[in-house]
């Protein structure tokens, strides 16, 4: 069973948002299928090496957008992403080290953040951002 499925009651209507959403839940997906086939620690510290970077870029290209239109919770919502962004950095760097076993419960939690996140705190940029023109 696929661990994350995007649908519409995940958009925050912001195109380029919601495409980035759907790439970062591709990478927790593939992880968790790695996972589950049970793949060699170098194939899973590239998968999380992916989502490391992805996540990166998609808190930078959100908090840019965030930030030119002079959101006001910016500070907050860039606290959450720098919460996460280390969180998987810390799983990739216990990877390389072989101390990291990754299981169902890495993966629930990867999981209830990013859902968690998407579904709250970015959501509630959406009126902010669209009524920027932002869509
Ligand atoms: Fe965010
Ligand atoms: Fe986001």
């Amino acid at each position: 069973m696929t661990l994350m499925t995007w649908d519409s009651t995940w958009s925050v209507n912001v195109k380029e948002i919601d495409a980035q959403h759907q790439k970062l839940i591709g990478i927790v997906n593939e992880l968790h299928e790695a996972m589950k086939a049970g793949k060699a620690r170098d194939v899973l510290g590239g998968v999380l090496a992916q989502l490391a970077d992805y996540t990166v870029y998609h808190f930078r290209a959100e908090e840019k957008l965030l930030q030119l239109h002079g959101y006001p919770e910016y500070g907050a919502h860039e606290k959450e992403h720098e919460t996460f962004t280390k969180a998987v950095l810390d799983l990739k760097a216990r990877n390389d080290r072989g101390g990291l076993i990754l299981t169902i419960n890495v993966m629930a939690f990867l999981k209830d953040w990013l859902t968690g996140h998407i579904l709250k705190t970015d959501k509630n940029y959406s009126p902010f951002l669209n009524g920027k023109g932002v869509v």
